[in-house]
């Protein structure tokens, strides 16, 4: 659904990393889903869904490029031409089992709405977040209030020195929830953890499914990040 968004609030919340809340009229929105976003720049920005209260979504976004240099403009009051909710989240029904939830750096964001969205369901989680530098991390407090979180910074500047991967190797759980860089997605994707999603971000043209900007390497050919995903099981894509 095409609609204009209302800008809440846009601001700073770690070194180079902002967020954005918007009101939206969208019905329902399911974690791990993305809105794709107008900015100055000819192709829209797809932004996960970092977390929705009532009629309110919050983005979170690195910026890194025009788009995202615009969208980091952006003021209390303005409007945003939106499309979404787009593309499918992360399994929700874990009943009885132990989610791990495997998170780099501005992979994290969609990581929070799931997280709610499983303790709203009783779901015991467990997060490990992966930074690069102790200015970097944002949203500590919030995942901590949720459950055990493990915090890891490549400089060792915070929590855990090194990649998510290192305590990651010490978790028990059923199934694990990801999205962040490839590299960390390759990792977790091999890990020791029976069920495995992933989430890829990858550029993208169209986000409903028309022109194949968004294709990733599959088994069995490609799959289009943008209406088969952005979710997928760790078997389903090839990275
Ligand atoms: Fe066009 Fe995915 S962005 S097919």
């Amino acid at each position: 659904m095409r609609q204009m968004a209302t800008v809440l609030s846009n601001r700073p919340v770690a070194k180079g990393a902002m967020e954005m809340k918007v009101s939206v009229g969208a019905g329902e929105i399911a974690p791990g889903t993305f809105f794709h976003v107008k900015t100055s720049q000819l192709l829209r920005r797809p932004l996960s869904v970092a977390n929705v209260d009532g009629n309110v979504v919050t983005f979170l976004y690195k910026v890194i490029g025009a788009g995202t240099t615009d969208l980091a403009a952006r003021k209390a009051g303005d409007k945003l031409d939106v499309l979404g909710p787009l593309g499918n989240g992360f399994p929700l029904d874990q009943t009885g089992k132990r989610v791990v939830l495997v998170g780099g750096g501005i992979g994290i964001p969609p990581l929070y709405y799931t997280r709610r969205m499983l303790a709203a369901r009783g779901i015991e989680t467990v997060a490990i977040l992966g930074f690069d530098t102790k200015e970097s991390i944002f949203y500590e407090d919030a995942f901590r209030e949720l459950g055990e979180t493990i915090v890891t910074t490549v400089d060792g500047s915070y929590g855990e020195q090194g990649f998510v991967t290192g305590p990651l190797e010490r978790i028990q759980a059923d199934v694990l929830f990801s999205c962040g860089p490839e590299p960390m997605l390759k990792a977790v994707a091999a890990s020791h953890i029976p069920e495995r999603y992933i989430s890829i971000e990858n550029r993208m043209g169209c986000g409903i499914g028309a022109c194949f900007a968004c294709v990733c390497q599959a088994p069995g050919g490609y799959v289009k990040v943008c209406s088969d995903g952005p979710v997928f099981q760790a078997e389903e894509v090839t990275l």
